[in-house]
C-alpha cells in the first residue's frame, strides 16, 4: 500500500499515515514559471495499491487539476490500483438542474476524476449521498457524523432538540437524533443569495431545549447563522453546532463569532484555518475514519461494519 498527498491537506495525510503506521509516499510537486503544475513520484509504486488523499477544497480548481494530474501519474507508473480519497468534494453542491441553462458540475468533476484512471473513490459526506452515483466506479461514503456524535455523546444532553438548519439536511439530522437520543426539528430556509440565507419557519419545539444543529457543510455560515437565531428566539437554552465540512469562506467567521452559538464543532476534512481557533470554532480529526477504511479496502474487508465499529 502507498498513502500519497495533494497539497489540499497534507496534515490530514500525515495523521492517516500515523494511524497506519506507515511512511506518506515521497514525491515532488512543483508549479513550472507559467502556473503548470508538475508532479514527480519519488517512490517506486509499479503493483502497489495506491492511494491519493486531496481534498478539492479552496482553492478548487488548483486542488482538483492536482488531483487528476496525481491519478495519471500513478496511472501511467502502472500501479495495482488508485483510490482517489476525496475528503472533501468541491462542487458537491452543483448536483441538479434547479433552474434552466446551468451546469451539473458535481457530475462534470466526477467524470474527470473517472476519466483520469481512477478504480475506486473513498469520499466524506458528498453533499448528498446520491453523488456516489455519478462515479461509474465503486465509491466508499464515509460520514463525519462518526467522530461528531462520538464528541457530542460525551456532553450527555439530556434535553437535546436535534435541529436540522434546511430541509435537505433533515435525513442527516434524523439520524443524530436517534443517535444522540432526542427530539428533531427542521427549519425552512429561503436562499436569497449564495451568500444570504434566511430562516423563514421551524418545524418542531425548541423552547427550553439544548439545540444541537448539524450540517454537512458549513460556507459562508448563512444557513446555521439564522437557524441559530430563529432557534433562540424561539426559547431555545443554548445552541451546539455540528458540521463536517468547515469552508469557512467570507463572511464566515464574522457571522459565526456575533451569532448566538455557544459551540461550533468541525472536522479537519479541510485545513483548519487560524482564525477559526480564535473564535473558538473546535476541530475533530476524520483521520483515524479515513485510515481505518483505507485499511479495510486494501484488505478487501467490510466499509459498511466501520460505522458500527468506531467507538
Ligand atoms: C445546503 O444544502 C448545505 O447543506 C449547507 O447548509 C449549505 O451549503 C451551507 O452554506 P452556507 O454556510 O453558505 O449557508
Amino acid at each position: 500500500m502507498k498513502i500519497f498527498s495533494g497539497t489540499a491537506n497534507p496534515a490530514l495525510t500525515k495523521k492517516v499515515c500515523e494511524y497506519l503506521e506507515i511512511e506518506m509516499g515521497r514525491c515532488n510537486i512543483d508549479v513550472f514559471a507559467d502556473g503548470e503544475k508538475i508532479i514527480k513520484l519519488e517512490d517506486d509504486v509499479r503493483g502497489k495499491d495506491c492511494f491519493v488523499i486531496q481534498s478539492t477544497c479552496k482553492p478548487v480548481e488548483v486542488n482538483l487539476v492536482e488531483l487528476l494530474i496525481f491519478i495519471d501519474c500513478l496511472r501511467r507508473a502502472s500501479v495495482q490500483r488508485i483510490t482517489a480519497v476525496i475528503p472533501y468534494f468541491g462542487y458537491a453542491r452543483q448536483d441538479r438542474k434547479d433552474e434552466g441553462r446551468v451546469p451539473i458540475t458535481a457530475k462534470l468533476v466526477a467524470n474527470l476524476i473517472t476519466t483520469a484512471g481512477a478504480n475506486r473513490v473513498l469520499a466524506i459526506d458528498l453533499h448528498a449521498p446520491q453523488l456516489q452515483g455519478f462515479f461509474d466506479i465503486p465509491v466508499d461514503h464515509l460520514t463525519g457524523e462518526l467522530v461528531l456524535t462520538k464528541y457530542f455523546k460525551e456532553k450527555k444532553f439530556e434535553d437535546l432538540t436535534v435541529v436540522s438548519p434546511d430541509v435537505g439536511n433533515m435525513k442527516i439530522a434524523a439520524r443524530y437524533a436517534s443517535d444522540l437520543g432526542g427530539d428533531l426539528a427542521i427549519v425552512h430556509k429561503r436562499r436569497i443569495n449564495g451568500s444570504v440565507v434566511e430562516a423563514q419557519q421551524i418545524i418542531g419545539d425548541v423552547k427550553n431545549r439544548t439545540v444541537l444543529m448539524c450540517d454537512d457543510i458549513i460556507a459562508t455560515a448563512g444557513t446555521v447563522c439564522s437557524a441559530a437565531k430563529m432557534v433562540k428566539e424561539r426559547g431555545a437554552k443554548a445552541v451546539y453546532v455540528g458540521a463536517t465540512h468547515g469552508v469557512l469562506c467570507e463572511p464566515a467567521l464574522e457571522r459565526l463569532s456575533q451569532a448566538p452559538i455557544d459551540e461550533i464543532v468541525i472536522t479537519d476534512t479541510i485545513p483548519f484555518k487560524d482564525e477559526a481557533r480564535k473564535i473558538g470554532v473546535k476541530v475533530l480529526s476524520v483521520a483515524d475514519m479515513l485510515g481505518e477504511a483505507i485499511r479495510r479496502i486494501h484488505n478487501n474487508e467490510s466499509i459498511s461494519s466501520l460505522f458500527n465499529s468506531i467507538e
